[in-house]
């Protein structure tokens, strides 16, 4: 054999977004280590599955700045796990690379290829530059409760985000969640604290919500509000009109309606692949022990349907509308007249749904939406969809989807409302005032229906 070349390849992946001098570095060193360099640029959807959210530049454009580099030699998209072990089969890759930020989490490639982590530029990301794009949104949280903490916890997983304070008319509660949670100020006054945020995510128990959100939006601050946002359609419509007057976002914090898997499965079910809908069947229960028997009971506003009803409507409005026909409750209630199971049953033109809610029933908590064609199930506890079926009348011709989510699954409708908030053209589909507005006018019905006891 005459004297054969040996090329060697390089591989290496990234987001590229808002392209900087760091990716460009890292090309460079990537390609200096050998021939051929080829560069794998994530998508989105990728993005947004391994946690990484409110990324700006779209693919075309992050891949264009990579080849616009002049370093690589081969572009390819990256859209799923493990694809990374069969591009280095497919291409003949010989050294796998990554910034050092990455160290040790490829190593189990190196039975495959050589692992290089290169030296990352310092004072440079994506992130930052995102951020001072966009500016910093300051987010009180109004309310120091369980809920509260998760949103918390799950604020460093979205840039463009800070937490300058924390609100609870009891300072002490205030004080010790700012001191878990690494909040520099906790407030007692309502005012003093919409004077440092630009943004207040409230979760304060559900019969303050329209009184705090309402005070915010009149400040010129933006409104994420924990569900049910508030129990009377008239106040909704009122505090969605006062947003769009003082232009500020007002959201209602329904996770679910932002999960991955659950836009998924909105999808499939309205793209005709099980027929026409005729029947959503949605539950959420849950029971407690006395002892902690909290706001869930509060007379007035508490009971199962207020409390969990806005997960079961949630797939009731996305999949059939805003127009039912029909609405009918029935409910068991405890001694103070609270409802401790609830079943709505709605009535649509060619379609029905029922939700049943339960704080002191248990039911299996799934979601069953019926087709003319099939139906789609996700298990219980489906308001956390990762996963679900499309079945047939031929079970051969059943499908699985998955689409996970990270952490409490809070970070996604916080994304967007960030995103929102930095774009006020984005229109939130997602989770719309209309929406909001019917789930209101919903739990009304019930209310005004409720035996007083
Ligand atoms: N990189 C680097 N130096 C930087 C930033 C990124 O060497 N200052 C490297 C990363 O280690 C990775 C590649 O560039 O190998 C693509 O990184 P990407 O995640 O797209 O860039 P980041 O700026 O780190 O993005 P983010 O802030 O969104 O994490």
């Amino acid at each position: 054999m005459k004297g054969t070349i040996c090329m060697k390849k390089v591989i290496t992946y990234g987001s590229f977004d808002l392209f900087h001098e760091g990716h460009y570095n890292l090309l460079k060193n990537a390609k200096a280590l050998g021939d051929t360099l080829i560069v794998g640029v994530t998508t989105e959807h990728y993005d947004a599955y391994r946690g990484k959210l409110n990324i700006v530049d779209p693919l075309i454009t992050r891949m264009d700045n990579v080849r616009g580099s002049g370093f690589a030699d081969e572009i390819i998209v990256e859209d799923h796990e493990g694809q990374k072990l069969s591009d280095i089969q497919k291409y003949g890759i010989d050294i796998f690379t990554v910034g050092a930020d990455w160290r040790g989490e490829f190593d189990y490639l190196k039975d495959y290829c050589e692992v290089t982590y290169l030296e990352r530029t310092h004072g440079i990301s994506s992130t930052l530059l995102r951020n001072e794009r966009k500016g910093i949104v300051r987010m009180g949280i109004a309310g120091s409760g369980r809920i509260a903490d998760r949103f918390a916890s799950e604020t460093k997983y979205v840039s463009g985000l800070s937490v300058p304070a924390v609100y609870n008319p009891h300072i002490d509660s205030a004080r010790s969640f700012a001191g878990r949670r690494g909040v520099a100020l906790f407030m007692d006054d309502y005012d003093k604290f919409l004077g440092e945020a630009d943004a207040v995510y409230v979760a304060t128990p559900h019969e303050t919500h329209y009184g705090y959100a309402k005070r915010a939006i009149l400040a010129g601050k933006h409104v994420l509000c924990e569900k049910p946002m508030v129990l009377c359609e008239a106040q909704a419509r009122e505090l969605f009109d006062l947003a769009q007057a003082r232009g500020v976002i007002l959201m209602e914090a329904v996770k679910t309606a932002f999960l991955p898997a659950f836009l998924n499965l909105l999808a499939i079910a309205k793209s005709g692949r099980i027929g026409h809908v005729r029947d959503v069947e949605s539950a959420f229960t849950r029971l407690m022990p006395d002892e902690n028997r909290g706001r869930e009971f509060t007379p007035g506003t508490g009971g199962s349907f207020t409390e969990l009803g806005s997960y079961p409507l949630l797939p009731v409005i996305k999949i059939l509308g805003l127009n039912y026909t029909d609405v009918r409750f029935e409910s068991f209630t405890d001694e103070n007249g609270l409802d401790i199971y609830t079943k709505a049953h709605f009535k649509y033109d060619g379609a029905i749904a029922t939700s049943k809610t339960g704080l002191g029933v248990k039911s299996e908590g799934q979601l069953l939406i019926s087709g003319t064609r099939g139906y789609i199930l996700v298990q219980s506890p489906w308001w956390l969809t990762q996963s679900f079926e499309v079945c047939y009348e031929d079970v051969q011709q059943n499908e699985r989807f998955f689409a996970k989510y990270e952490g409490f699954g809070l970070r996604y409708e916080l994304a967007d409302f960030v995103r929102a908030v930095g774009d006020a053209k984005e229109r939130n589909f997602k989770m719309s005032a209309a929406d909001s507005v019917a789930m209101a006018g919903i739990m009304e019905k019930f209310l005004a229906q409720r035996p007083v006891q």
